[in-house]
């Protein structure tokens, strides 16, 4: 498929979505979506949650098959793998590198990672049901047994957060790799990776990112995929226990944006579960993690700016990063209100979403005017189309309908090229990373098929 770069008007809404729905398909492999064509070969834990509410849109069946997929290699002890390995070898780093076959609680049947990634999965199952309740009864029954079928599997993954990275009631959920964040390379961990000091035993290794990019100046650099590769290295030689890795890993940060996705998705499985009849002491526990985490978010906001912080364990301090992250209340709730309408008149003002510059008004992964920005690197600047579905859909879910629809709007503005970049330089549109990215098609389309 070729793709356009850059031109806007190219696309109407029908010939973006019926794009969208080709990449989806092109990236399909039968019983899951990859990440996207040459980059990313393999399923990504929650890019399979954006794409499968993505699917939804074509066929429900086939939304809930990807989330199956993805189930199907949760890990015995409840945790959801970051990466779900196919058989292509075109990846770095693979299932050998990781090395997790040895692993007492790896599954059966498929090669995966041996990290998480956010707690975005209950999110998407809600929006399956929901748009599968638009389109037909039959559709219902498919996406509402799945759920049934599925809650129990999904209500393990949030007690294995809670058991292994909630060690503190008061704390926000811990990462032991930047990858889990999801943000891989984002400013937020520059002062923790800082202390992660790789061994000269380090396995040696070769990139194959960096040849599958336009400029490899989009991606992490080398220094940082050496403190990413030795973390890998400490959590082999732990075997994956996730009690050891959580004690030996030199790299141990509360989180503040997973903290609050956990606290929205539990409430969100909760509201599933007394939907399909869960066990109601499950559900309630799921209540209680969801104040706990929400707590935890609200208690991290800086006294003076009142941005949400994260939290270096190891070292002991607060990190100020002034990054999309630091909007993280907005997703879950638990400010006092004229907290939050500071936090929300701070995403509006020119330093986010308001900027001048800004060739569509949602926010970059980092403000434009912090030291810290750099246009076209990855999480330390470009706007990523999933960040904005999600405080979008967030937005809605709490009633601020302005917020949601403008972000929906300048969110299809900004894909409307029809390249489904993996992110985009915030000022000239211009996709970057990767082109025909699952998740960006997935979100695109769910924005197209909601208005
Ligand atoms: N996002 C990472 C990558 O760039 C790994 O999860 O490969």
């Amino acid at each position: 498929m070729t793709t356009a770069t850059g031109d806007r008007t190219a696309h109407r809404p029908a010939s973006l979505a019926a794009r969208a729905a080709m990449v989806l398909r092109d990236n399909d492999t039968g019983t899951l979506v990859t990440a996207s064509p040459r980059l990313y070969p393999h399923m990504w834990s929650w890019d399979a949650a954006f794409i499968s509410m993505g699917l939804a849109h074509l066929d429900v069946g086939r939304a809930v098959q990807e989330l199956d997929t993805l189930l199907a290699a949760q890990w015995r002890d409840g945790m959801i793998p970051h990466i779900v390995f196919t058989s292509d070898t075109d990846y770095f780093p693979g299932p050998d590198r990781w090395g997790t076959d040895n692993a007492p609680q790896r599954p059966d049947g498929v090669r995966t990672s041996g990290i998480c990634q956010p707690p975005v999965h209950a999110i998407a199952l809600r929006r399956i049901i929901d748009t599968a309740r638009r389109t037909s009864a039959a559709d219902a029954r498919t996406a509402e047994e799945f759920a049934a079928r599925a809650w129990d599997a999904m209500y393990r993954w949030h007690r294995w957060i809670v058991r292994h990275r909630m060690p503190d009631p008061c704390g926000l959920v811990t990462i032991v790799h930047g990858w889990e964040s999801g943000m891989d390379n984002s400013p937020r961990w520059d002062s923790a990776y800082g202390g992660v000091r790789p061994g000269p035993d380090l396995p040696p290794y070769v990139r194959l990112d960096l040849l599958k990019v336009d400029d490899p100046g989009e991606r992490p650099s080398d220094d940082e995929y050496d403190r990413y590769l030795w973390l890998i290295e400490q959590m082999r030689r732990a075997d994956y226990n996730p009690d050891k890795v959580v004690e030996t890993s030199a790299f141990l940060v509360g989180d503040v944006f997973i903290t609050a996705v956990f606290a929205l998705a539990s409430d969100t499985l909760a509201e599933i579960g007394d939907e399909v009849g869960a066990d109601a002491e499950r559900v309630a526990e799921l209540r209680t993690w969801a104040e706990r985490a929400r707590t935890a978010t609200a208690m991290s906001c800086h006294p003076e700016t009142g941005m949400a912080r994260d939290r270096d364990v190891r070292a002991g301090r607060w990190i100020s990063t002034e990054s999309i992250a630091g909007f993280s209340p907005l997703l879950c709730g638990g400010l006092p209100g004229d907290v939050e309408d500071r936090l929300i008149a701070a995403l509006d003002s020119p330093r986010w979403t308001g900027h001048p510059d800004l060739l569509a008004a949602v926010p970059p992964s980092v403000s434009p005017d912090s030291p810290d920005f750099d246009p076209r690197q990855y999480w330390r600047g470009p706007q990523w189309p999933v960040v904005t579905w999600l405080f979008g859909w967030a937005f809605g879910r709490r009633g601020w309908e302005r917020h949601a629809s403008e972000f929906r709007a300048q969110g299809v503005h900004l894909a409307s090229d029809g390249a489904f970049g993996e992110y985009y330089e915030p000022f000239s549109g211009k996709p970057l990373g990767s082109t025909n990215q699952s998740w960006t098609a997935a979100v695109v389309l769910d924005w197209l098929c909601s208005v």
